[in-house]
């Protein structure tokens, strides 16, 4: 058994002073961190309009290239990418069934594709290298495609995603159903954290062997691409947060200090049936909708506040990764209230009618996916294999159909599936709570059995993999054809 230890260096928590005296990347960096990332100055809460056109056309030109951003820590990263020089990059918005044109411009020295996470839309599309030639340094390609589902999507490089998203390129998408109506703050969070050499405050170098299996965990959290961001509400205002998981690896475990989290939306839209969570577990690729109601004291500011999750945890590992945050409860943002109370718009839950597979589980099995890893020999598997080695799953489309997850390995995997939507059944046989809700990206525990179905109604050649970057670009990854 390996076991990995912990690093705590005794670091000053005095305000002010700077962590250092590692030099080398692989050495856990210090839990410090609140010492130092500056809190930024208050913004008004909610998004301002991206690309949108109306007519039901919505066009943008997305260039992504080398950009000196600063996380928070009063340095710019020098080695930062963005899309069109701001992280996140644009809001892509657009009512479902418009048609959505971005010329993309890959104006850095990495090929790359653009993958739109969660949209079921053409495989030639979807931005997947199995389906497209990689856009060159200094090329064009124009994506077209048609978002059929009204919800909240995130798009991102799907080549080296572990280095690219790490510095910066990631962008989020909200697609409308202009029936629904609207929160007074309707806000875009994107939850990603980076490791920073805590010497020079700039990206680390590229992870060991042992830190690309265990996931890269950063060392400074951020919503919409800077730390501690604080967020302008007042008394009486309904805020929808739009929660995305864009970190390499890290679990999120997020809570609203002194409010009521209820979850109004999954990561394929609204909900019909709406719940509170105390807390929320949101794993790379997954996306919340949550809706607050502003019911802090005027004056005051309210942390989210980001619990350590362990991805080796101590029931079924021995193992247990570092995470340079520590195991504290760190703040990630803050809603600050004004000095006013205002009459809020109240909210109205829009009511998709999701079919329930619950009660009505799919007779036709498609494929149990297993998942595994050789700590020891350094590699993690989908049925047995690596990319692109992993065998072609080939299922019927149309159909209502079972599938499972079955992680044998020691670690919590997030899984995803391109182009098709799915609905969360069963871990190890228990049905899981709730009502339904169309997902992309589930948990899958170590050692334990997820059941889902999907109606497959999106024929096509499809991607799953481990939305832990490192594993995907290790080979946590296989190919899925879904017959017309
Ligand atoms: Cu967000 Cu294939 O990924
Ligand atoms: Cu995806
Ligand atoms: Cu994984």
């Amino acid at each position: 058994m390996l076991i990995l230890l912990l690093a705590c260096t005794e670091e000053s928590k005095d305000s002010g002073t700077v962590p250092g005296g590692n030099d080398s990347a692989d050495t856990a960096v210090d839990t410090g961190l609140a010492d130092w990332v500056t809190p930024a100055e208050p913004e008004a809460c909610g998004y301002t309009a991206g690309s949108t056109a109306g007519d039901g056309t919505a066009t943008l030109d997305l260039v992504a290239s080398d950009f000196g951003w600063d996380p928070g820590t009063g340095t710019m990263l020098e080695t930062g990418l963005a899309f069109n020089g701001s992280v996140p990059g644009p809001l892509i918005e657009a009512n479902k069934g418009d048609i959505v044109t971005v010329t993309f411009t890959n104006d850095t020295d990495t090929e790359m594709t653009i993958h739109w996470h969660g949209l079921r839309i053409t495989p030639e599309m979807d931005g997947v290298m199995q389906m497209m030639d990689p856009v060159m340094p200094g090329e064009s390609f124009t994506y077209e495609f048609v978002p059929p589902d009204a919800g909240f999507y995130w798009y991102h490089p799907h080549m080296s995603g572990d280095t690219l998203l790490e510095r910066g390129l990631y962008g989020t998408m909200i697609i409308h159903d202009p029936s629904e109506g609207r929160a007074d703050c309707d806000l875009p969070i994107v939850l990603d954290d980076v490791l920073l050499d805590e010497d020079t405050r700039q990206i680390a170098p590229p992870d060991t062997d042992m830190m690309q299996l265990m996931g890269r965990l950063g060392n400074v959290l951020m919503a919409n691409g800077r730390a501690l961001r604080s967020y302008e509400v007042s008394q009486g205002q309904t805020i929808l947060l739009r929660l995305v998981n864009s970190s390499n690896a890290r679990f999120w475990d997020v809570r609203l200090e002194g409010h009521t989290m209820t979850v109004v939306g999954t990561d394929g839209g609204f909900i019909a049936e709406p719940y509170v969570a105390d807390h929320l577990l949101v794993v790379p690729g997954e996306r919340y909708l949550v809706l607050v109601e502003a019911t802090g004291e005027p004056g005051q500011s309210y942390a989210l506040l980001n619990n350590r999750f362990q991805l080796h945890d101590d029931e079924h590992s021995d193992m247990m990764e570092s995470d340079p945050m520590g195991d504290q409860e760190n703040p990630v943002f803050y809603l600050q209230y004004g000095a006013e109370a205002v009459e809020g718009t109240p909210w109205v839950q829009p009511t998709p009618d999701i079919p329930a597979f619950e009660d009505n589980i799919p007779a036709t099995f498609g494929h149990q996916w297993v998942l595994d890893e050789d700590m020891m020999g350094g590699t993690v598997t989908i049925d047995g294999a690596a990319w692109p080695d992993v065998p072609m799953v080939t299922v019927e489309g149309n159909l209502d159909t079972l599938f499972e997850v079955k992680n044998d390995s020691e670690m919590h995997h997030p899984f995803h599936i391109h182009g098709n939507r799915f609905q969360l059944l069963a871990v190890d046989g228990v049905p899981v709570e709730g009502p339904p809700a169309w997902k992309d990206t589930w948990d899958a525990p170590p050692m334990s059995t997820l059941s889902f179905a999907s109606p497959l109604d999106n024929p096509g050649e499809w991607m799953y993999h481990c939305h832990i970057l490192e594993h995907a670009e290790d080979g946590m990854a296989g190919l899925m054809t879904v017959e017309e």
